[in-house]
């Protein structure tokens, strides 16, 4: 039987965060022994912000060295970057023709992103149709995601089948894949707020390329509960947090952690929270570091890339097309 196909993608908005690694990109690399793997730079959701043009250059070419160094092989994988392959433009196009306007002004990420600013873009709305281009484009089985994405793969789902349902069998109905712990890390500095690589206080996240020093000043300076206990529960949520990164880091479960640290204070449970965050980090950070150097070779990943994807994109739209009246060029 042919494998399984695993699609993912990460925005080029900033540089990520450990929230980003241990939700998502840690678990990249082992998929790929198991599945086929597809995974994305999707620029085009990045440009829903404003973007720096010469940041986002470089932003974009960041996150290509970053899934190389957590150890995505382009010999396994396909790795591209989303604008080299319009097809997924013209599939979200066509799945805004399926889409009704309530179910994206339902989206709590629409909702939230539409009431920090005073004009609501069209792009911030019709987001989630091209991230359901992404997914269904490539008949994807499985959509390894933080908890953030659920409601977006419920409308992935929802226009497949509409889709389906209306012209025949054509897409594949793709399920998430959620991390067992960590699928949800929260700010250092507002455990009610996930961590983002966008938060404008550096303190609220540690960026994967952080050096030791700044790791080690950031989770010192995260904030804690006023109990003095260290717990794992909802109503201590600052602690909770901690301590789900910890288990990220040491493969421990959270009541292992928290049982060593009976009876002692936040001051050394942070101490070495930070050393176990530089333990997992720092190699992957040394390796980004010697790839992001090499062009070439960056290039070289993302051309081959976006042939290989541009294949299998064809095929389903193409077929989409047919289905909906299109006359063949
Ligand atoms: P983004 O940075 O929004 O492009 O997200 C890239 C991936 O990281 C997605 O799969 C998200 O679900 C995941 N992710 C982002 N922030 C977090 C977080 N704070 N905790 C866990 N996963 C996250
Ligand atoms: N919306 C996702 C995020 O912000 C990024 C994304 C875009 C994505 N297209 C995707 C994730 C396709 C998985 C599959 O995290």
């Amino acid at each position: 039987m042919d494998k399984k196909i695993v699609y993912s993608g990460i925005q080029p908005s900033g540089t990520l965060t450990i929230g980003n690694y241990i939700g998502a990109l840690r678990n990249f690399p082992t998929l790929q022994e198991e599945y086929n793997c597809i995974y994305c730079i999707v620029d085009m959701h990045a440009v829903t912000a404003p973007q720096e043009p010469k940041v986002l250059r470089q932003h974009t070419l960041d996150i290509l060295a970053l899934y190389l160094a957590v150890g995505i092989d382009p010999e396994k994988s396909i790795l591209y970057i989303q604008s080299h392959v319009p097809q997924h433009v013209e599939l979200a196009w066509l799945l805004n023709t399926i889409t009704g306007v309530g179910q994206l002004q339902r989206m709590t990420q629409f909702k939230d992103k539409s009431q920090r600013s005073n004009e609501i873009l069209a792009g911030i709305l019709n987001y989630p149709v091209l991230m359901a281009s992404d997914i269904l484009l490539y008949q994807t089985d499985l959509v390894p995601v933080g908890d953030d994405q659920k409601q977006h793969i419920e409308l992935t789902r929802d226009l497949a089948q509409r889709f389906n349902s209306r012209y025949s069998e054509t897409f594949k109905i793709p399920d998430m894949m959620a991390p067992k712990v960590g699928a949800r890390i929260m700010s250092l500095q507002d455990p009610e707020k996930k961590m983002s690589k966008s938060d404008e206080d550096v303190n609220a996240f540690i960026s994967m390329v952080d050096d030791d020093a700044t790791i080690r000043r950031k989770v010192k300076r995260a904030v804690t509960d006023s109990e003095g206990v260290i717990r794992y529960s909802d109503s201590q949520k600052a602690i909770k947090n901690l301590i789900d990164i910890y288990a990220s880091f040491s493969g421990k479960n959270p009541e292992e952690i928290v049982k060593a640290y009976d009876g002692q204070g936040y001051g050394i449970l942070k101490e070495e929270l930070a050393e176990v965050i530089i333990q997992g980090m720092g190699p992957i950070r040394d390796d980004f570091l010697e790839i992001r150097k090499d062009k070439e070779y960056l290039e070289k990943v993302y051309r081959e890339g976006a042939e290989k994807a541009s294949y299998f994109a064809n095929k389903t739209l193409r077929k989409v097309y047919r289905k909906m009246g299109f006359i063949p060029r």
